[in-house]
């Protein structure tokens, strides 16, 4: 079976449905138009469909010849970003843009089903196809779908995935054992202190210097209460108070994130967060407030089913296109949850290519893809199926 010629011959119809999936960008569990498009589709190729899961989720399951089963999924949600790239397949919908990929990861596991479909004889097990919604806004639509079944009838042995990679160039597909990506959390912090006149400060207890003072002090915790050898993120990434130059407000918004590669560190984060908060608000007789909302897992990668993609991507694409990545990601990826539940691997499929714009990076108004990194996707989610179910 030559995978790679399978997934090249499809280019043009990857090209099309990734273009034509791009032009209706839905974001979080609104995944109405996309999902159909995608349930369809699959429908077509003689494949058991599920959908309304996790409200917008679609599973598609293709029966082999075995008992073991092999989930591939593509997420489906867009952002809330107004394109700015001028092509002609660009988005239908204002403040609307496949601004992650989203739309090339759909089209290249859709074209992965139609051969995957073609060729069901030669599959000694089962392959799920999961499109899951809400991968960009917590609680994210993952979770969610293995909270509906996803992983059982049939019960999932092995999850295998991959995000488009700017940084990474076209042709090339990085791989990493272990952490790959970061915990993601989201917070709010409401300072309140009194509000007076600018000219008479001793008066009010002013929540702008508490903001200052905080902000401050939360970047110090990467090194002066964490060990620096822990990765650790702490980001404001929104201020909002005040009105204009001649008032001490009442109270100050601060939003942000911490990111994190230990999981364990968790509640020491948010408890020192805590004691920042309180000892810089009894300073200036202030008060807080503090909401912090997990979020995604670290994801981490199966050593085992890792090595043995890597040995995939030298085998269909040769060595020097087989990265190893050495230090992981401090962003996030709700895929975390598959891979608590089931061994799997979750790989950077590289689409920057400079000469063809294609290296901005994600969620950015001009991000786009280079769509000769299609068949490579594609041809990696069936390969993986195949060899995975034949034994590995
Ligand atoms: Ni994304």
């Amino acid at each position: 079976m030559d995978v790679k010629k399978m997934a090249f011959e499809l280019k043009e119809k990857l090209i099309e449905m990734r273009r034509h999936l791009h032009t209706i960008p839905e974001v979080a569990f609104e995944e109405v138009e996309t999902s159909s498009f995608v349930a369809e589709k699959l429908s077509k190729l003689g494949i058991e469909v599920k959908t309304g899961i996790a409200k917008t989720g679609v599973v598609g399951v293709l029966k082999g010849s075995g008992e073991k089963t092999i989930a591939l999924r593509a997420d489906m949600d867009a952002l809330p970003i107004t394109e700015e790239n001028d092509v002609d397949y660009k988005s239908k919908y204002d403040g609307k843009m496949h601004a992650c990929g989203h739309d090339a990861h759909m089209s290249m596991l859709l074209c992965a089903a139609t051969i995957l479909s073609k060729n069901k004889a030669r599959l000694k097990g089962n392959v799920k196809f999961i499109f899951q919604p809400s991968e960009e806004s917590l609680p994210g639509g993952a979770k969610k779908m293995i909270e509906e079944g996803v992983l059982d009838n049939p019960k999932v042995d092995a999850v295998f995935g991959f995000h488009c990679d700017p940084t990474i160039p076209t042709g090339k597909i990085g791989f990493k054992a272990g952490a790959l990506m970061a915990f993601t959390s989201e917070f709010t912090i409401l300072l309140k202190g009194k509000g007076g006149h600018a000219a008479v400060p001793e008066k009010s207890i002013d929540p702008i210097v508490m903001a200052s003072d905080v902000i401050q002090e939360l970047q110090k915790i990467p090194s002066r209460w964490i060990n620096p050898l822990e990765p650790v993120v702490v980001t404001i990434s929104s201020i909002h108070g005040g009105t204009t130059f001649n008032i001490i407000p009442e109270e100050i918004e601060l939003k942000g994130t911490v990111r994190l590669l230990n999981m364990d560190l968790v509640e020491k984060a948010t408890g020192i967060i805590g004691t920042i908060l309180k000892g810089i608000t009894t300073i200036y007789g202030g008060k807080y407030s503090f909401v912090f909302v997990k979020g995604y897992p670290v994801l981490k990668n199966d050593e085992a089913f890792t090595t043995f993609m890597s040995k995939i991507i030298e085998e269909l694409f040769g060595e020097e296109n087989a990265i190893k990545i050495d230090n992981p990601l401090m962003g996030g990826e709700d895929f975390a949850y598959f891979l608590e539940k089931v061994p799997g691997t979750f790989l950077r499929l590289g689409t920057g290519n400079r000469k063809k714009d294609s290296d901005y990076l994600w969620h950015h108004p001009r991000f786009n893809i280079d769509e000769d990194a299609l068949p490579i996707g594609t041809a990696l989610f069936v390969k993986c199926a195949v060899e995975y179910l034949s034994g590995g």
